[in-house]
């Protein structure tokens, strides 16, 4: 318990204080010291502690990164690893000890901020190029021509879809203004500023007045609605989808099954349903049979399901408009 504890405290220490950056290539610590001015005494018992956890490794007198931050180092590894950790350190952290509080009864505070919404966000693009490609096998996501992206984020995701469809337009709807520029930077960055736009604005509020669309995409965000706000949500889908037009969801589940349990996704997806319950403005994880439930009473039809990663602790699920 400690162990894991103090080596998130120490991986993040050494990311934030370029320690890791430092000892990219091995080092004695005179070296790490004159390089970065830290006080010799922190940075020796730093190095054992992190050595001690596997995070550095000792060769002789020096020392040097170990597998784990030397690849969080490298160019090109997604920015949602270093959302992961930041959040479960100072978001998650905070939110778990206030739990016996929150057992007894008291408030559950807001979930929010600019840097826990960036945050979270940022931590679904772990899954995002399996996912993705799952998206292109699913029924009615194969040749989409006008693609809406409900709580868009940072519109990789429709990015991706219109980065494969040349002839297809979208629209995003972003409610966090921050995340929404995030969102248009995305698009322009990867050229298709021309076919996409992105909306900031409640999805539940805003006024679109841009038609109906083929294909409508709802990523990681139903926790943000509770029961009855998914009845209002699914409705209002219904009513932007084009006859025939269907709506995917891609949802994380409290998976159970034995493969979950071995790669630790079903600690993790239980966590993340405490997590939510611990707030006033988010909710817990639904089931799939819940969602597919509610998109039926919605009046869509043909719903379907498929594994995003295999242990099923994110599951696309979709239906279509009669
Ligand atoms: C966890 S993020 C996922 C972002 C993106 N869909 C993805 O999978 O990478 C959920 C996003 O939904 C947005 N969101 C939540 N409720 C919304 C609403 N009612 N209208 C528009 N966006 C919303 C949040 O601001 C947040 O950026």
């Amino acid at each position: 318990m400690l162990a894991s504890h103090s080596q998130l405290s120490l991986l993040r220490a050494g990311l934030d204080s370029g320690l890791f950056a430092a000892l990219r290539k091995a080092k004695p610590v005179e070296a790490i010291v004159s390089e970065t001015g830290y006080a010799e005494d922190l940075v020796r018992a730093w190095l054992g502690a992190a050595a001690g956890h596997g995070l550095v490794e000792r060769r002789g007198d020096a020392y040097q990164c170990g597998g784990l931050p030397a690849w969080l180092l490298e160019d090109g590894v997604p920015e949602s690893m270093r959302a992961m950790l930041d959040q479960a350190d100072l978001t998650y952290g905070p939110t778990l000890r206030a739990l016996p509080e929150l057992l007894r009864g008291g408030p559950r505070p807001e979930f929010g901020g600019a840097d826990a919404s960036r945050r979270a966000a940022l931590i679904p693009r772990a899954l995002e190029g399996r996912a993705l490609s799952v998206l292109a096998r699913v029924p009615g996501a194969r040749r989409p021509s006008r693609v809406l992206d409900v709580g868009c984020g940072y519109g990789t995701y429709l990015a991706g879809v219109l980065a494969r469809r040349r002839d297809a337009l979208g629209v995003g709807v972003e409610l966090d203004a921050d995340v929404a520029e995030g969102a248009r930077r995305t698009l322009r960055d990867r050229g298709l500023a021309q076919r996409g736009e992105i909306k900031t604005g409640d999805f539940m509020v805003f006024d679109l007045g841009l038609g109906s669309f083929d294909l409508v995409l709802l990523n990681n965000n139903l926790h943000y609605f509770d029961a009855q706000e998914r009845s209002a949500l699914f409705a209002r889908v219904f009513e932007h989808l084009s006859p025939e037009g269907t709506v995917v969801i891609q949802m994380p589940l409290a998976a159970e099954g034995a493969l979950a349990r071995a790669l630790g996704s079903g600690a993790m997806l239980a966590t993340f349903d405490l997590f939510l319950r611990s707030h006033a403005n988010l909710h817990g994880l639904p089931s799939r049979d819940t969602v597919v439930d509610e998109l039926r009473t919605a009046g869509l039809i043909e719903p379907g399901w498929r594994d995003v990663v295999p242990d099923g602790s994110t599951v696309f699920v979709w239906a279509r408009r009669p």
